[in-house]
């Protein structure tokens, strides 16, 4: 989720550029960079941390450039340093990019037989280096930019510039917004509106494949080779709005990025219909040696864990025991080198999981589930698996959750593939599940206006019970955890099964139960027997579903909200979105602050 900024017209570049990566800042980042383009000579400034460490560098000079680019960079690929600061630069051409690269190695093996020298951990920089080698064999920048995007796979928005035509930047688009504005003898260039709606409202959004040419009187845009004109939209948004991208909360942003966040996750680790992580050394012996896991976590990323429980049981067949942190961290606990650790963590900076992970990570194995590259967690293991989800702004853990249990999946599935657990149909068929997706939460999130109206139905009640089964009681846990902490309405978790054993004397009619029922031949008829006890005592039913059985469970539910099916692997993180805006609409109608609830704090780095 990285800033990017492009500008062509006055002699502010520098100025304009710097504003707009301001406004970017919610994105959230660890280095910036900027390459103004002046007198034939491109001049790269880059730092560390955030954008004040970037403008410390210009105190003493004011650049004329009326060309250049800017970048906030959010890593992906290579530690937070200057050196892996964005633009990188290749011969003649400066270049940003925000999106993921899968197939850098093979690029960098390619360049590096060239000749070409590498400076940091970046794909960024692969990408650089190709366009200026495409320039070298003879291509004008506009068709190297082409032939540059057609070597590269996986997700990009690249600007670049060429000292050798100081009047253009180049852009490619897959996967990854871009959007351009204009006014009169200027041009802007941005990953998101943001950035450039203090200098115009008019802009025209790029599409997938699209390469653009942004000259000061004109821009190219080609799809596939061909010549393709973008319409132009007018933004009326309010800049509190804008600063979110558009939203009315980070929340309401993060709950939507779940679905590029779906697809990033996932990048680059499917290769022939198998599972594979470039960045983990786990050998097949090592996989096969595993006979025990054990998962650690706080909060969200616990119910993470509680799900990928059943992932590594049944896919991997490896037993799989989940703790809190805060209790693992203080128990002897019996362990050896065929033991897995596995903390889950979006910040990597839960004091409570770290030092749990510190109790045991000299005696066990360690593979890590994680947000944030370099964090402190991820320098405690062996192993990192990232979720690629960008950065989790609002309190509420929303993207990350879902993302983790996709990379706790796929992992499960990589496990079973080594151990020979699963044959190569199953993983093929498995695999093509993961990709569907994206899609499917898109297709849940069209459901948000009607959630919001159960939302409104329900946002006064003071008592609230999530119940599920199975792989889906760890999502009855989330939704009411999601509801306590933005809403500060009391909600308890329970599996299905227990209502009858203390719990039911509770339910009345200011009770409301949501209940998460799968698709699932025992599991549903069974919760749904669970429910007419719950209707008989006057209990409100909210329904959360993936199973077609609509009109069975409408019988005994006030209100269903459908969602799609992939498969019983898959519907915890489908089930979760509803729930996400369920309780992301009961706390805005309460009023409380979404983004910023009281007494809590997005990474909980103390006891
Ligand atoms: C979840 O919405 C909360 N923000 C909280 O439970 C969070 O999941 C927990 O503090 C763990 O944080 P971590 O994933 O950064 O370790």
């Amino acid at each position: 989720m990285c800033g990017i900024v492009g500008y062509i017209g006055e002699n502010k570049a520098q100025e304009v550029i710097l504003s707009g990566l301001q406004k970017l800042e919610y994105r959230g980042y660890d280095s910036a960079g900027i390459a103004l383009l002046e007198n034939g000579e491109i001049t790269v400034t880059r730092a560390q941390g955030k954008l004040e460490e970037l403008k410390k560098k210009f105190t003493n000079t004011k650049s004329k450039a009326s060309l250049g680019i800017g970048h906030t960079r959010w890593a992906t690929h290579g530690r937070p340093s200057e050196t892996n600061a964005h633009p990188h630069s290749a011969g003649r051409v400066s270049l940003i990019h925000n999106g993921i690269i899968e197939n850098y190695l093979e690029l960098k093996e390619e360049l590096e037989k060239l000749g070409c020298e590498f400076k940091s951990e970046t794909d960024t920089e692969i990408a650089a280096h190709l366009l200026n080698q495409e320039i070298k064999n003879g291509l004008e920048p506009f068709e190297a930019l082409k032939a540059t995007c057609k070597k590269v796979r996986g997700s990009y928005a690249f600007l670049a510039i060429d000292k050798e035509n100081p009047d253009r930047i180049l852009v490619a688009k897959n996967s990854t917004p871009i959007v351009i504005g204009f006014s009169e003898n200027q041009k802007f260039i941005a990953s998101d509106i943001p950035a450039i709606l203090n200098y115009t409202k008019e802009v025209l959004i790029l599409e997938d494949g699209d390469i653009a040419e942004i000259m000061l009187d004109s821009i190219k845009v080609e799809n596939d080779g061909v010549l393709v004109t973008r319409k132009t939209q007018t933004i009326n948004w309010d800049p509190v709005t804008a600063q979110k991208g558009g939203y009315k909360h980070f929340m309401l942003k993060e709950i939507y990025d779940q679905v590029e966040a779906s697809v990033d996750t996932v990048r680059g680790r499917i290769k022939n219909s198998k599972v594979v992580f470039s960045n983990i050394d786990f050998s097949v012996e090592e996989a096969k040696s595993i006979d025990r896991i054990i998962m650690i976590a706080c909060g969200t990323a616990w119910h993470a864990c509680l799900v990928a429980k059943y992932y590594f049981e049944t896919l991997a067949g490896i037993p799989c025991e989940v703790d809190y942190s805060s209790e693992f961290r203080y128990r002897d606990k019996p362990v050896s080198k065929n033991t897995l650790l596995i903390p889950v963590s979006q910040s990597g900076e839960t004091l409570d999981t770290l030092a749990a992970t510190e109790s045991i990570s000299k005696l066990v194995k360690t593979l890590a589930i994680c947000n944030v590259l370099g964090s402190s967690l991820s320098r405690k293991v062996e192993n990192v698996i990232y979720t690629q989800a960008g950065p989790e702004i609002s309190v509420a853990s929303t993207k990350a959750f879902t993302t983790q249990l996709e990379a706790l999946y796929m992992f499960a599935l990589f496990l079973g593939q080594e151990r020979g657990i699963l044959n190569k149909s199953t993983i093929h068929e498995k695999v093509n599940a993961v990709i569907k997706l994206p899609a499917a939460i898109a297709e849940a999130l069209k459901d948000e206006e009607a959630i919001k109206k159960t939302a409104k139905l329900f946002y006064q009640s003071q008592d609230f019970f999530y119940i599920g089964r199975g792989i889906c009681f760890p999502i009855a846990l989330e939704g009411a955890l999601k509801l306590k902490e933005i809403s500060y309405i009391h909600a308890e978790g329970y599996p299905a099964g227990e209502l009858k054993h203390g719990p039911l004397a509770l339910i009345d009619e200011d009770v409301p139960v949501v209940v998460i029922l799968q698709k699932s031949d025992v599991l549903f008829e069974k919760t749904l027997s669970n429910l007419k006890e719950v209707e008989a005592r006057g209990g409100k039913i909210i329904a959360i579903t993936d199973s077609p059985k609509i009109d069975l469970i409408s019988s005994v539910a006030s209100v269903v909200h459908s969602v799609p099916f992939i498969s019983g692997d898959l519907s915890p993180i489908l089930m979760t979105v509803p729930l996400q805006l369920l309780a992301y609409y009961i706390a805005v109608f309460n009023g409380t602050d979404v983004d910023l609830p009281r007494n809590l704090a997005k990474s909980v780095t103390v006891e």
